[in-house]
């Protein structure tokens, strides 16, 4: 079945870097590019693209599938070898001045072109940055991807009793992601319980769950290829003061950070706006990760809400999630997290579960 993707508007943008970087072809490599850019969802296979020609270059197991997902790409079957295949169209074609991706060619991979490929330069491209805005139709995968997410959480909160272990509440989310029609998780499904809430990513384990523990759930769905992400932290019994007001901390963060997150705003002073008011509430040692990433094909993508993030101005129909925690060593953890859309009128969330804190 054929994507309902604006591809033409994609290889567009993508014929603009080939032109501003001089090259005369990129080699596609990246998983998530090859389906951005062809509609193709499989692996071991590779994009050649240049002015006049788009090739896919894949193996038997795939080339029905690449006829299937892909318009307007010549699918190229190879036998003896990926890399042979490339090289051999490469010299046909007559390349000189090739892009390739740095960061996901392996060194061999790179080893292997610049031996057999003497007369071509190979310069590095990131091509990661043309997905950063999303278009209506990646925006309505991510919407359905949150709202399978807030259907699982909303089962899970039937499931979740005192001697229950974080395994079991994984393959619950998990099992209801797939029912209410998710592909995969888009990550492994973390699940910390009490003290093995101050580890950022405890993915879930063997660990029961007690009464007087916050449970945090970090979980996303796939559909039609795009991620959702979202957290809730849960508590097993009635809250103490002090631990109502540690929550409440965490959900006044990430409600601000819903305020600040905006057309024009950039990454570092969203961060640092967010990253105070945790400050303010003597907790900001705790806050040991970034704010934010953008998602979308990948669950992490630029932008970035961070200390380090490079973007200088979010624009209208970027994503990120808004996600901010505490991790209290020996003691536990406490995250909140949207995935929100950037757009003229704010910040819109996509992910709706509740916030208010939840005692089961
Ligand atoms: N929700 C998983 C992550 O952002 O790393
Ligand atoms: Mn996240």
């Amino acid at each position: 079945m054929k994507n309902k993707f604006n591809f033409s508007a994609r290889l567009e943008n993508l014929n603009k870097k080939i032109v501003a970087e001089n090259l005369d072809a990129v080699l596609i490599s990246k998983i998530a590019n090859l389906f951005y850019f062809s509609g193709f969802r499989g692996d071991s296979a590779v994009l050649l693209i240049g002015k006049n020609f788009r090739k896919l270059i894949t193996d038997a197991r795939y080339t029905e599938q690449a006829t299937q997902q892909t318009e307007g790409f010549e699918i190229v079957q190879q036998s003896e070898g990926l890399y042979k295949k490339i090289e051999d169209e490469i010299k046909n074609l007559q390349i000189k001045n090739l892009g390739f991706e740095g960061k996901i060619l392996t060194f061999a991979e790179y080893k292997y072109l610049q031996e057999n490929l003497p007369g071509v330069e190979l310069k590095s491209v990131v091509l990661d940055e043309l997905r950063q805005i999303k278009d209506a139709a990646e925006i309505s995968l991510i919407s359905k991807a949150c709202e399978i997410g807030d259907k699982a959480f909303a089962e899970i909160l039937n499931f979740i009793k005192p001697g229950i272990a974080e395994f079991e509440v994984a393959a619950e989310l998990e099992y209801f992601m797939r029912k209410f029609g998710a592909e995969k998780n888009s990550f492994d499904t973390i699940v910390a319980s009490g003290v093995r809430g101050s580890l950022p990513h405890g993915t879930a384990s063997d660990k029961k769950i007690f009464a007087g523990e916050f449970v945090t759930m970090d979980f996303g769905a796939i559909f039609g290829g795009y991620c959702s992400d979202m957290t809730r932290t849960i508590f097993d019994g009635k809250a103490s003061e002090n631990q109502q007001k540690l929550y409440n901390a965490v959900l006044d963060a990430q409600l601000l950070g819903l305020e600040v997150i905006k057309i024009g705003k950039g990454g570092k002073e969203i961060d640092s706006v967010v990253r105070m008011k945790l400050e303010q509430a003597g907790l900001g040692n705790y806050f040991t990760h970034s704010l934010g990433h953008s998602l979308g094909i990948e669950i992490h993508e630029e932008p970035r809400l961070s200390r380090l993030s490079t973007c200088e101005s979010l624009q209208e129909n970027m994503l990120v999630t808004d996600e901010p925690g505490i991790y209290i060593p020996k003691v536990g953890g406490i995250r909140i997290e949207d995935t929100v859309l950037v757009t003229v009128e704010g910040a819109v969330p996509l992910t709706h579960s509740p916030k208010n804190l939840i005692e089961l």
